[in-house]
């Protein structure tokens, strides 16, 4: 039988621990005796052409020294037109023809949506189908994939808005203000309401849970002000957004001075923590058993703790858990 051929790209927004993932594909598949291949900036690497820019084959030291790195050696990108079914064929045929036949994807469930459309694209070679076979791995800050508990990324995003906050928390403290900052997460209310939670928020806003400025914000300041709180944190997911207005309605309601921070793209950066270059790891490494086992169209995942697949399109279809325990926890203690 002919030496096994895997290739591994990332895609969408970085996140922390990427490397890990990308280390661990590279260093299990050769020890499983597979070539591994890099692909560059995502999907937008295999319809570019065969060049070093693109694509690269990796070896044991390719990998050495990336798994304390932030960012994405890997380099990402969006691939708008990865959509079009005509351009999944072009892509499969890149693979194909170079000997490729699994493709590991770290990524969100967009670039997932990808891999799908990608191994469900069956070529006709020279009278035989074919196909590359595609495994999700789940890496994106903001933990919103629905099917995995965790994501990876999410644990260094976390802590690093934990300690922005911690700082923005002594300069409020010092002056007596309201800091109302905003972190990231466009449809999830995870990384808000963690942080909120380790850093005694007074106010939480995320988008799964419907708010009302008057009871869920100033009404929790004034009660807190009542027992001798002179400083206060709201944390406001991205997706609910308006954190300037909201100081400024803040200041105007209570005449308490505001401050609004958006801590943006710094969550997205750094060394990842060691949760985030454990499961990585872990994920990186099941992704390529997948492939040696011959199986397609599946998704690393966690659940209840342990790393595990799932079939991409019951992973793609399932809805997200907001931790509803979890908020009212916050809004009982931070007070
Ligand atoms: P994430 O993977 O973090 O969710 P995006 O939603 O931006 O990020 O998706 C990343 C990339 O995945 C897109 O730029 C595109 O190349 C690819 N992708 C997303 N949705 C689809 C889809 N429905 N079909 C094919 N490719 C897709
Ligand atoms: O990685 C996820 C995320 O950080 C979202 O929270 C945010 O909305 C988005 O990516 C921004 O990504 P970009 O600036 O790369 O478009």
């Amino acid at each position: 039988m002919s030496q096994k051929a895997i290739a591994v790209l990332t895609s969408g927004g970085d996140a922390p621990g990427m490397n890990a993932a990308f280390r661990a594909v590279v260093r299990a598949g050769i020890s499983k005796g597979m070539k591994v291949y890099g692909i560059y900036r995502g999907y937008n690497g295999l319809l570019h052409g065969d060049s070093e820019e693109n694509i690269q084959e990796m070896n044991l030291r390719s990998v050495s020294e990336i798994i304390g790195n932030g960012g994405t050696k890997l380099y990402t990108a969006r691939c708008k037109e990865f959509e079009k079914p005509e351009v999944q064929r072009k892509a499969a045929e890149f693979l194909i023809k170079k000997g490729i036949d699994g493709l590991v994807v770290i990524g969100g469930d967009g670039s997932f949506r990808g891999a799908r459309a990608l191994s469900n694209t069956v070529l006709d070679i020279d009278g035989e189908k074919k196909s590359v076979k595609c495994i999700g791995v789940p890496g994106t800050i903001d933990n919103d994939i629905a099917c995995s508990e965790y994501t990876v990324g999410f644990d260094t995003a976390m802590n690093t808005a934990l300690q922005m906050i911690d700082r923005i928390r002594d300069t409020a403290q010092s002056h007596d203000r309201c800091s109302v900052v905003q972190v990231m997460g466009r449809h999830c209310g995870d990384i808000a309401l963690q942080t909120g939670i380790a850093v005694g928020a007074t106010a939480i806003l995320v988008p799964e849970v419907k708010y009302n400025i008057e009871r869920d914000v100033i009404t929790r300041i004034v009660k807190t002000q009542k027992t001798g709180k002179q400083h206060f944190i709201v944390v406001v997911a991205e997706g609910v957004g308006g954190v300037r207005d909201l100081a400024k309605y803040i200041e105007q309601r209570l005449g308490i001075e505001a401050r609004a921070t958006i801590l943006g793209h710094v969550q997205r950066g750094g060394s990842p923590t060691l949760r985030d270059r454990v499961v990585a790891s872990q994920m990186g490494y099941k992704a390529v058993e997948l492939l040696d086992h011959d199986v397609t169209n599946r998704v690393v995942v966690m659940q209840n703790g342990k790393i595990t697949d799932l079939d991409i399109n019951d992973a793609l279809n399932m809805e997200r858990v907001f931790d509803e325990e979890l908020y009212n926890i916050a809004m009982t203690i931070s007070i």
